[in-house]
């Protein structure tokens, strides 16, 4: 199979992540970054060119896919503009900070013909996808409720440029929530109802991290967001997002049935195992169904080879606008007061089988 081109747009914290390993489904070609200085480098330490604009990266006929790694506030205005230009585009999450950039990006792509991908990926996991045939297979009986707990202290304590996350489109549940609620949508099916609560903790933050070590920055959105979900299944749960929590005890993700109990490695990662028990018996590890070891940006290089191949890719777009119809749901229905009915996922089954 020829490598699919990829064009890299905004070269900053996470870029080494997707450079972590290599998927001979794809060659990076070039990357832009609005900061000169970080193209550069990024060029030098990866092999690939950098170019002067975004232009110039979009009119290079090498480029096939557009990744987007800048911040989420300008997801949706690459996308677009990578979309407009022919290009397929595979878009770190979210798809854009509301419901409207989602769906601009989706109508954008399917005008021109072009494909949209976004990240999270980790929903292809051995673990994750090792949980989801366990459900499948009735190991806990019938989903019944669910917990999912992301509380963190907040991103300034590691992140060099940390404000991205505490500006309107930020915030831990559009920043981390993406993880849990795919993950939960793979496991448990289409969404029937979403209800939220948002809180602020603090009107500001001093970064804790390297050189910007002591500045203070705004906190412009809640900083503790918590969502409560029906599926159409019929479980029930709540997932919890917090930049505003120390120590949490929680686990990460846990599925209840009428049978057992499955916890679930943690989605914003790609390691860790899937433990089970049975009504009342111990907890065990389930060995892995699969043992790809893959780890970020798998989801990019499975749709550079479902590309090639003509198949439907995984970490679609649609997956991804039903992920933000469900955040943005939280936040409308913490206004409102009223549940919000979010858009039809993608089917998982079509998740199940990864062939890369
Ligand atoms: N940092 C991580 O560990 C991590 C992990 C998972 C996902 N993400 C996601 O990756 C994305 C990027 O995060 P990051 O941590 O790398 O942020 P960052 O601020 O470190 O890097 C973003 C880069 O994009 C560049 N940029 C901004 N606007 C641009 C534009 N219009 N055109 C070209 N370049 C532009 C910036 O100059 C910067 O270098 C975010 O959506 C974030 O949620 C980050």
């Amino acid at each position: 199979m020829q490598p699919v081109g990829v064009g890299i747009i905004g070269c900053g914290n996470v870029l080494r992540r997707y450079m972590a390993t290599k998927f001979p489904a794809m060659k990076i070609v070039s990357c832009f970054d609005q900061n000169p200085d970080r193209a550069r480098r990024a060029s030098d330490q990866y092999g690939f060119s950098s170019v002067p604009s975004a232009e110039c990266l979009l009119a290079d006929p090498a480029v096939e896919i557009v990744l987007n790694l800048t911040p989420p506030s300008v997801h949706a205005s690459v996308s677009l503009a990578a979309a407009r230009a022919g290009k397929h585009v595979y878009s770190e999450k979210p798809l854009g900070v509301s419901r409207e950039e989602g769906a601009a990006v989706l109508q954008a792509a399917c005008d021109r013909g072009v494909r949209v991908g976004c990240a999270p990926d980790s929903f292809l996991s051995d673990g994750m996808q090792t949980a989801r045939s366990l459900i499948d297979e009735g190991a806990i009986g019938r989903p019944v409720g669910f917990t999912a707990f992301m509380l963190e202290p907040g991103h300034e304590y590691w992140h060099p440029d940390p404000e991205i996350f505490y500006q309107p489109g930020g915030g831990p549940m559009f920043d981390m929530g993406p993880y849990y609620l795919t993950a939960l949508v793979t496991l448990l099916g289409q969404p029937a109802r979403v209800f939220g609560l948002t809180t602020t903790s603090a009107g500001e933050r001093t970064v804790r991290s390297q050189a910007r070590s002591g500045q203070t920055i705004p906190v412009l959105t809640p900083d503790h967001v918590t969502g409560i979900i029906e599926f159409e299944q019929g479980a029930t749960g709540a997932i919890m997002t917090s930049f505003a929590a120390w120590h949490s005890p929680h686990p990460p993700l846990t599925i209840f049935g009428t049978e057992g109990t499955l916890a679930v490695p943690d989605p914003n990662r790609f390691d860790g195992g899937v433990q089970l028990s049975r009504r009342d018996q111990a907890w065990s590890d389930v060995p892995p169904r699969t043992a790809t070891g893959h780890g970020r940006g798998i989801g990019l290089a499975e749709m550079a080879v479902a590309i090639r191949s003509g198949r439907p890719h995984r970490a679609s777009g649609e997956l991804a606008f039903c992920v933000l119809d469900m955040i943005q749901g939280f936040y409308d229905s913490c206004a409102s007061g009223v549940a919000h009915r979010p858009v039809p996922c993608p089917s998982p089954e079509v998740m199940r089988r990864l062939e890369v």
